[in-house]
């Protein structure tokens, strides 16, 4: 598709958001006509965390609303569309079927050229749909599932540099989060409640800070956190001010865990563009961290705005417009092979 201009009807459905936009590509100004999101926080709320039997069901009842108010809002009509983009995985195979089917039949009914998309690399794309792109850079991609640091040469040269040995950043929160009875998801509660605590108060460790590579581990951490709580008597027991200084004292340390890799990605490859993605990059202190401490090493920080960094399918559709499109009548067994992939490595 690289050069053409089209309408891009984007699905995303990796985990428990139902997300349809439509994007609209002219020469190399791409806009986001409409980016419709139904969210699930309700109903995994109570349960703590993402229940993946009820995420696919309730997708299945946000495909079709999902589809219509995206189309409409984009003021086109489905015969519009040029191009059809799904993330593939990776994700929750239920929850993935749900987009990528519904992306795989209008493609099929209406014969319009489908591609598939890895959800990482719909984040690691995300802050170049607001700013122009530039050639390389290190991408930190934070979220529920990912603390992962890749060198992008370009939009098919994609290398993984660095990774959490065990727990995503994002995962720490929601399950610190969790345990202090804040609830789910953890990540922008703990923003809002850390910003009243002191990031001094507690000093929790900096696991691999000072390790020569660039992969990071976020269990030991979370280990330390929750003695600490329980240390204080536990979570019922905690003053509301004592549990936001250990929230603010946490998530400093996050932050200063992923300025200090990312930056010795930066000096190992002599690159100075950084783009920062995913849903944990819309987290308030990781942003001011890394514009300062930024700043300071010369580094050129670009953050997608805060709804572009949870999952959407208008980041989605930017990665469609980079890729080699499948036609469902040309190509009709690489279009049947399309699948989902839960454990797809970029
Ligand atoms: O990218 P995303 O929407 O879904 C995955 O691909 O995982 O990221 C979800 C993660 C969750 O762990 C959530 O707690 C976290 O992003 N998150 C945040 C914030 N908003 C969402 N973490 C820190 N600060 C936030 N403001
Ligand atoms: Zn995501």
């Amino acid at each position: 598709m690289k050069d053409a201009d089209a309408f891009n009807l984007a699905f995303e459905s990796s985990c428990d958001d139902f997300s349809c936009a439509v994007l609209y590509k002219n020469g190399k100004d791409v806009k986001i006509l409409s980016n419709v999101i139904y969210s699930q926080d309700f109903v995994h709320g109570i349960y703590g965390g993402v229940v993946p039997e009820l995420a696919s069901r309730n997708h299945i009842k946000a495909s079709l609303p999902a589809l219509r108010i995206a189309i409409d809002k984009a003021g086109i009509k489905l015969e519009n569309v040029e191009l059809i983009s799904a993330t593939s995985g990776p994700g929750l195979v239920g929850s993935l079927l749900i987009g990528l089917m519904e992306a795989k039949t209008i493609s099929f009914a209406l014969n319009i050229p489908i591609v598939k998309i890895n959800h990482i690399e719909g984040h690691i794309f995300s802050p170049f749909l607001e700013t122009a792109e530039r050639f390389p850079f290190i991408a930190l991609v934070i979220s529920g599932g990912h603390t992962h640091i890749y060198i992008v040469k370009s939009h098919g040269d994609i290398r993984l540099i660095g990774r959490t040995r065990d727990d995503a950043c994002g995962e720490l929160f929601d399950k610190v989060s969790n345990y202090l009875g804040f609830g789910y998801p953890g990540g922008k509660i703990i923003d809002v409640l850390a910003e009243k605590g002191d990031k001094e108060a507690f000093k929790f460790p900096l696991p691999m800070f000072h390790s020569r590579n660039l992969d990071m581990s976020f269990s030991g951490l979370k280990t330390a956190v929750i003695s600490a709580i329980d240390s204080l008597g536990g979570p019922g027991k905690i003053k509301k001010e004592t549990a936001c200084d250990i929230l603010a004292s946490v998530r400093e340390a996050v932050a200063a865990v992923l300025y200090k890799k990312t930056a010795a990605a930066c000096r190992m490859y002599g690159i100075d563009t950084v783009a920062v993605s995913g849903g944990v990059s819309a987290n308030s202190r990781i942003r001011s961290l890394f514009g300062d401490y930024g700043k300071n090493d010369g580094l050129r920080i670009i953050f997608p705005s805060v709804s572009l960094s949870t999952d959407n399918a208008a980041i989605i559709g930017y990665a469609g417009f980079f890729k080699t499109p499948v036609d469902p009548v040309k190509n009709r067994e690489e279009f049947l092979n399309i699948n989902a992939d839960s454990s797809w490595e970029l």
